[in-house]
């Protein structure tokens, strides 16, 4: 099947964090130019260095790179006027992500699509309540880490145009990522594997060795839950996991009181050296 053309213009991402520079790494990887937005000039500085280690640990593929520019949220507007997708990768706080996206609508030509990447918040819940000039180009985009996995989750509202939930399903496609598309609001799988994986624990059922290895045995993934925890960290699950008990009725409190426990104990997964499992360097 042919490649389908790339839309003219950039692709702009909001926030250089862990997200945002793969983002950035994905999107200029078939041609097209990416903008880089952060608050922080060195947030900024390591993204393209993160970027630029990506590609060289694909040098063989002999690929047509894109440009990736980086600017401070004060050009924004210039930035967005020729951009055909725009996503946020700011910190996982509703508040913030509620501004940003009014932001973005305020700023942006009326068909940029506008994507949120965030892993618990919903774009139902983002937008609710908010002023929005074209919400039907507002979707979510939710990709998962480390960036060898593919999977993407395009999710939209009830007022989402289906056109850009298309035209983003292709253009991720086409970008290397495999997307799936979410048809409900959905909190997710992963969210039930990583809850009942904790409550498991917290019943003394077994070891997180013995989970992932048998879930590594069965599903035949790489990783294991605890494993994928670990790599995430423990103080972003909980965050996660709070925020889901919070809009969902019946989630149970003992998954959220070990992880607690473990975050107090210091174990916050390989950021610190220690979580499910204990880290070298
Ligand atoms: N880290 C993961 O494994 C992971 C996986 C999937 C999805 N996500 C989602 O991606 C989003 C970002 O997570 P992350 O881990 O990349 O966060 P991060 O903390 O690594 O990066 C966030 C970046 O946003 C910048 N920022 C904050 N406010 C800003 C603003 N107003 N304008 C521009 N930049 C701003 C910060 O300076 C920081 O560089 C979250 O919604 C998270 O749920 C993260």
């Amino acid at each position: 099947m042919d490649t389908p053309p790339r839309p003219a213009g950039s692709v702009v991402i909001i926030g250089a964090g862990t997200q945002g520079r793969r983002l950035a790494f994905m999107w200029s990887s078939r041609g097209g130019s990416v903008c880089l937005v952060d608050l922080q000039e060195q947030q900024l500085h390591d993204g393209l260095s993160y970027v630029h280690q990506l590609r060289s640990a694909e040098a063989s593929l002999d690929r047509n790179w894109g440009e990736v520019a980086l600017a401070h949220p004060t050009s924004l507007d210039s930035k967005l006027q020729d951009a055909w997708l725009v996503v946020e990768c700011v910190p996982e706080n509703l508040a913030l992500k509620q501004k940003v996206i009014t932001q973005l609508d305020d700023l942006a030509p009326k068909d940029t699509i506008i994507a949120s990447n965030s892993s618990s918040y919903g774009i139902s819940e983002i937008i609710a309540g908010l002023n929005l000039k074209q919400k039907s180009r507002i979707l979510s985009a939710h990709c998962y880490w480390p960036p060898e996995t593919s999977a993407i989750e395009i999710m939209g509202h009830k007022d989402t145009d289906p056109a850009a939930v298309s035209l983003l399903l292709e253009q991720c496609k086409s970008h290397g990522f495999s997307p799936f598309h979410v048809k409900k609001d959905s909190i997710g799988i992963w969210a039930a594997i990583k809850r009942e994986t904790l409550l498991a624990l917290s019943e003394g059922v077994c070891t997180p060795q013995e989970i992932d290895a048998i879930f590594k045995d069965v599903l035949k993934t790489p990783k294991g839950p605890c494993e994928q925890m670990d790599v995430v960290g423990l103080d972003v699950v909980l965050d996660i996991e709070n925020h889901y008990a919070d809009s969902r009725a019946g989630v149970p409190d003992e998954p959220r009181e070990y992880l607690q426990k473990m975050i107090h104990s210091g174990h916050l997964g390989i950021k610190n050296g220690e979580g499910f499992y204990k880290y070298a360097g």
